[in-house]
């Protein structure tokens, strides 16, 4: 016997389909880690750094949807491009919901994929609002273990003529940008790693950092194909799901990574996650 729908259960069942359908293609597109190079301009870099190459990760998310296994494949496609130092760019952990500590133990299994990340200029971590949301003090403590260097407001010169300057968190921490600085010299080529591409908002006018690599965005994490719209905004309008280079100021970009995890919802869509290389060039 024929089944006959009303009109209203027609355009439910549609609807229902389509989101299912949605949910399926997003939750496939979340496991499709890609590697995204980009050369970077860097006015002032020296001959002997032309090339030098920066391998970026961000927003694991442990704990929540991103296993371990999807962690170790990003660890893994990062040290085969042998970046000559790597930046790590916190939400190591997920603090949604509950913003419990129990989220760090939770979420633990980043750390331990983290042991053997080595680069031959170092490994070099901030952290991000969910390591605020669970606990900052932890998250510090088990970074504190590994070989890396967290740069908490704080900046170190990592060749003669290159620093790499990280903030803490700008909502969550907060980031002292000046504070991290330091005496710096404008001679020098700064890089700084700061989760929220929002610090861009205290560099105004200061020339030191050249590039700022950020990631907390997620690229939108779901975007919305043919219009390209992001519904999520974790941030100001100007990087509303924004991801890759944009240019500041005639001596500074922003780089902006889509990160190996995912937030709220296991699903990206038309944004998958990245490992990124950012090779400084010489201008
Ligand atoms: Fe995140």
């Amino acid at each position: 016997m024929a089944i006959k729908l009303s009109r209203r259960a027609w355009i439910r069942a549609i609807v229902y389909s389509s989101l299912a359908v949605a949910g399926g293609v997003g939750y496939l597109s979340s496991k499709l880690l890609e590697v995204v190079r980009v050369d970077v301009p860097v006015k002032g870099l020296s001959k002997r750094l032309d090339g030098l190459k920066i391998g970026v990760m961000s927003d694991f998310h442990a704990g929540a949807f991103t296993t371990r296994g999807e962690i170790i494949r990003a660890v893994k496609v990062l040290e085969r491009e042998k970046p000559d130092f790597i930046a790590l760019l916190g939400d190591y952990v997920d603090g949604a919901y509950s913003h419990s500590p129990k989220n760090v133990e939770k979420g633990d299994y980043v750390f331990d994929v983290f042991k053997g990340l080595r680069a031959p200029l170092g490994v070099y971590a901030v952290l991000g609002n969910h390591d605020h949301w669970t606990d900052a003090g932890l998250v510090r403590e088990k970074l504190s273990k590994l070989p890396f260097v967290l740069l908490d407001n704080q900046s170190i010169l990592i060749e003669d003529c290159l620093a790499v300057v990280g903030v803490d968190d700008f909502w969550e921490g907060p980031a002292y940008s000046h504070k991290a600085m330091g005496d710096l010299s404008p001679e020098l080529v700064a890089v700084m790693l700061s989760h929220n591409p929002d610090v861009n908002l205290q560099l105004v006018g200061d020339s030191r950092v050249r590039l700022v690599i950020s990631g907390h965005t997620h690229g939108g994490q779901i975007r919305i194909p043919v219009i390209n719209y992001a519904p999520w905004i974790p941030c100001s309008r100007k990087y509303r799901g924004s991801s890759g280079l944009i240019r500041e100021s005639e001596s500074r970009w922003t780089y902006i990574t889509k990160g190996v995890g995912t937030f709220f919802l296991p699903v990206r869509l038309a944004c998958p996650p990245d490992v990124s290389i950012i090779r400084l060039r010489r201008v």
